[in-house]
């Protein structure tokens, strides 16, 4: 996937501006230098798995972030709401809250998703990421960014907003102190008509932050739509293991050039749940990790609703065969079991 050719132009535009005080500022260097470092330390912390956007002080931090961390939170969270849509068709989804908005990544990434969104209401505590967000949005001619309210509010403090059909909160929640999450999930829950989705980088700590959020909303009466099949405790975290997805997104050339690498696409990990008000219909299993396909059979690494379970299907299932060869990671399985597969419970990593 890639970003909007709107949101990308408008992205790039930013940047520039900002290579371009570089090069007044410092005529001799190449304009990206500072730029490249900004976003090579950017890259090191997401690595580490050590990521906070109080990192991101600096216009020069902040071009970083626009134009190689943005596009990865785009695609992760336009994952997460494809599922969203695939899971709940007959949903309407008129109305966003983003919480944690930065520039807006999610709220640009819903609308991709859900074109009937009309309104759009963005927290974010800082300032200079406001400006940022405003200025983008209204780069985006089809966004209907005069209907996009922006909030300076910090979420560590209780806060009031209208109810929306759907609330994000995409890679904020870590940034929170422990002590005040459960309360922004219970602000965010009660604030949500609809869905609620909570992403965050697929590391062993973005996904133990998804994993609390899960059992918080448990507790709220929430029902899971994705990506759990059920609302038991989540066995991936039972045997230490951390439930994440990926999702491939083209690099751009700027993107290429800070991140000095040749590879045209990046993978990015991503943990997150995706709660529901009403009814919801979570998949049958989940496939959590990359498929192995080998000649004759296909071997499936799946959550379902008996626990964590490995499942060979071979050629001879014709229809199961045909959609495993097709699989990927992070899909929903909907086959039911028939009595040739052979199924076993996994009780240790593979
Ligand atoms: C990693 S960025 C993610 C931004 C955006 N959601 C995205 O996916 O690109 C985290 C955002 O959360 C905001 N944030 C962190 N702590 C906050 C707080 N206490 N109140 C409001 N916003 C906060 C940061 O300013 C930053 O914009």
């Amino acid at each position: 996937m890639h970003l909007p050719r709107e949101l990308q132009a408008a992205v790039q535009q930013e940047v520039e501006q900002e290579v371009e005080q570089e090069l007044k500022q410092h005529a001799a260097r190449a304009g990206s230098s500072r730029l490249a470092a900004a976003s090579a330390e950017l890259s090191r912390q997401y690595k580490d798995g050590n990521f906070s956007s109080r990192a991101v002080q600096t216009d020069a931090q902040r071009a970083a972030y626009l134009a190689v961390r943005l596009p990865a939170t785009y695609a992760a969270t336009w994952n997460v709401f494809s599922e969203l849509r695939q899971r709940a068709p007959e949903a309407h989804i008129h109305s966003i809250l983003d919480l944690g908005a930065g520039p807006g990544t999610a709220v640009h990434a819903a609308q991709q998703v859900f074109p009937d969104i009309a309104s759009a209401t963005l927290l974010e505590a800082d300032s200079a990421w406001i400006a940022t967000g405003k200025r983008i949005a209204a780069a985006c001619p089809g966004l209907q960014s005069e209907n996009f309210r922006w909030i300076r509010q910090d979420l560590s403090q209780s806060f009031s907003a209208d109810p929306h059909d759907i609330v994000v909160i995409a890679y904020a929640l870590n940034e929170l102190a422990q002590s005040r999450r459960d309360a922004l999930l219970k602000q965010a829950w009660s604030l949500c008509t609809g869905f609620l989705v909570v992403v965050e980088p697929g590391t062993t700590r973005g996904f133990a932050v998804i994993n609390a959020a899960r059992s918080f909303l448990i507790g709220q009466n929430a029902r899971l739509l994705a990506p759990c099949p059920h609302q038991d405790l989540c066995p991936m975290a039972a045997r230490g293991d951390w439930c994440h997805f990926s999702q491939r997104l083209e690099r751009t050339a700027l993107h290429r050039r800070l991140k000095g690498g040749d590879l045209g696409y990046e993978d990015e990990k991503f943990s997150y749940i995706v709660a529901s008000k009403g009814e919801a219909q979570p998949a049958l299993a989940r496939i959590v990790r990359h498929p192995m396909k080998h000649s004759g059979h296909v071997k499936l690494s799946l959550c379902t609703t008996a626990g964590l379970e490995s499942k060979t299907i071979t050629r001879s299932q014709k229809q199961a065969y045909k959609l495993a060869r097709q699989a990927v990671w992070g899909q929903a399985w909907e086959q039911r079991a028939p009595e040739e597969d052979v199924s076993e419970k996994e009780t240790a990593h593979e």
